[in-house]
């Protein structure tokens, strides 16, 4: 387990004490408040005083805007950003010119809708989903849909909440020579699951091959919603074998209004993948009749200005994960998530939901029998314990499992099994008060 002593420490948010002034205080001793057990990071995380500092050193000394200046603060900014860029690529796996950063993983997935959806969906071609995706992966490409007349296909899930890849087999087959898009979630921010992308690309690519002695060669693009694994594991964009991978930073103990989506250089350079925000920065003539976009695919995507700051944070989050290391960030999340599990277990009106194998990642969702997820959160709330209830912006999962509602355990390097001890009380105290 990594030192989460030393770790709350960066984090000043996690010394807070929760009080409920107004509401109605539930035992004596809650007037004095709680300290807050923040289990609520699949949401957002909290930001390391590194991240922070790194936005207000930015506003307080270099601030200018990037590029078109040739002062002193220009430059700096401009090597700001860059060197920001450099290393947010890097710790990535990827080129810098393959980062677009956008402001969160929905962000990413609607650029690829635009940027090269617009040009490559037809009518009838198919893009394929699945049940465990994230409302981000799913609305963005029922409105592709809509506006192209395309199929939208969901793979489901197994009797234990994992992507089901027989189904996932079923629909290569069944929609052969039609499908453009595999969009899949790497993690479920609802349970937890992770998706095998190597074995996914695997049948992507093998299920290509196989069409093309019968129709012609139609390439499928892989989209990776990585919003709920660059938290926790290490991506190595170059190895995946996917065409595009969409992240948060605010995920991954960066700020909020930042994130990435990465496309493979090559689409890049091939214009498959097209601009979608136009404007200045992006350009290297405009005529009355017409623009070219700038060459270079670094300066192209990026259509006014930048959120330096952001891009500074997001990048002293990156260097703070990678001192912990992200093979340690993934033991610790993975430890947690079996402790999670084994505690919850032995507590008879708890159902867990999702996967209980190891390759489970940074939540624990389940059911209290009996009484409803938001009324269960809030109960822990007035126990300085901080969860997520409802649907977790997952409803077609939901209502295929018929549950109306989840309580949802989600943790970062700054938890310990403590934290989930608490969890465990507090949920002792939601049977005493709700059922
Ligand atoms: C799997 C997944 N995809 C997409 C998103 C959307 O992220 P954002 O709100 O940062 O765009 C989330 C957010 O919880 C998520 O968990």
């Amino acid at each position: 387990m990594l030192n989460t002593d030393n770790i709350i420490r960066n984090f000043p948010i996690l010394t807070r004490v929760i009080k409920k002034e107004n509401s109605q205080a539930i035992e004596a001793n809650q007037a004095n408040g709680k300290k807050l057990v923040y289990l609520d990071n699949a949401a957002t995380s909290q930001k390391p005083y590194s991240v922070v500092e790194a936005i207000s050193s930015y506003y307080l000394n270099n601030n200018a805007n990037v590029h078109r200046g040739v002062h002193t603060l220009a430059d700096e900014s401009t090597t700001i950003f860059e060197t920001s860029k450099i290393k947010i690529a890097q710790f990535f796996g990827a080129k810098n010119n393959e980062l677009i950063f956008v402001r969160n993983t929905t962000e990413a997935i609607n650029g690829v809708a635009y940027g090269w959806g617009e040009q490559n969906i037809n009518l009838e071609d198919v893009i394929i989903v699945s049940v465990l995706d994230h409302h981000s992966n799913i609305v963005v490409w029922q409105e592709l849909c809509k506006r192209k007349k395309a199929k939208l296909v969901f793979v489901g899930i197994t009797s234990e909440g994992k992507f089901d890849e027989e189904d996932f087999d079923e629909k290569l087959k069944k929609f052969s020579g039609k499908i453009k898009m595999v969009a899949l979630p790497h993690v479920s921010n609802a349970l937890g699951s992770t998706v095998d992308l190597k074995t996914i690309v695997k049948k992507v690519r093998d299920s290509e091959k196989q069409q093309v002695d019968k129709v012609k060669s139609q390439k499928i693009r892989i989209l990776i919603d990585g919003a709920q694994s660059a938290p926790h594991m290490k991506i190595n964009f170059n190895n995946l074998g996917v065409d595009f991978f969409a992240f948060s930073g605010h995920k991954m103990l960066g700020p909020m209004g930042i994130g990435g989506l990465l496309v493979r250089e090559e689409l890049l350079k091939s214009d498959e993948m097209r601009p979608w925000l136009f404007g200045g920065g992006m350009i290297a003539e405009v005529h009355e009749s017409h623009t070219i976009f700038n060459d270079d695919i670094n300066e192209r995507f990026v259509a006014g200005t930048p959120d330096v700051a952001s891009t500074a944070g997001l990048a002293a989050a990156c260097e703070y994960m990678d001192n912990l290391g992200m093979d340690n960030v993934l033991k610790h999340d993975h430890e947690l998530v079996q402790y999670a599990l084994t505690e919850l277990e032995k507590d008879k009106n708890i159902e867990i939901v999702g996967p209980k194998d190891e390759t489970r990642t940074g939540s624990v969702s389940f059911i209290f029998k009996g009484a409803h997820a938001h009324d269960v959160a809030q109960v822990l709330d007035s126990e300085g314990i901080a969860v997520r209830s409802g649907h977790h912006c997952t409803m077609p999962l939901h209502t295929s499992q018929k549950w109306i509602a989840t309580t949802r355990a989600s943790f970062q390097v700054y938890n310990s099994k403590e934290d989930i001890d608490a969890l465990v009380d507090g949920l002792k105290k939601v049977a005493k008060i709700l059922l």
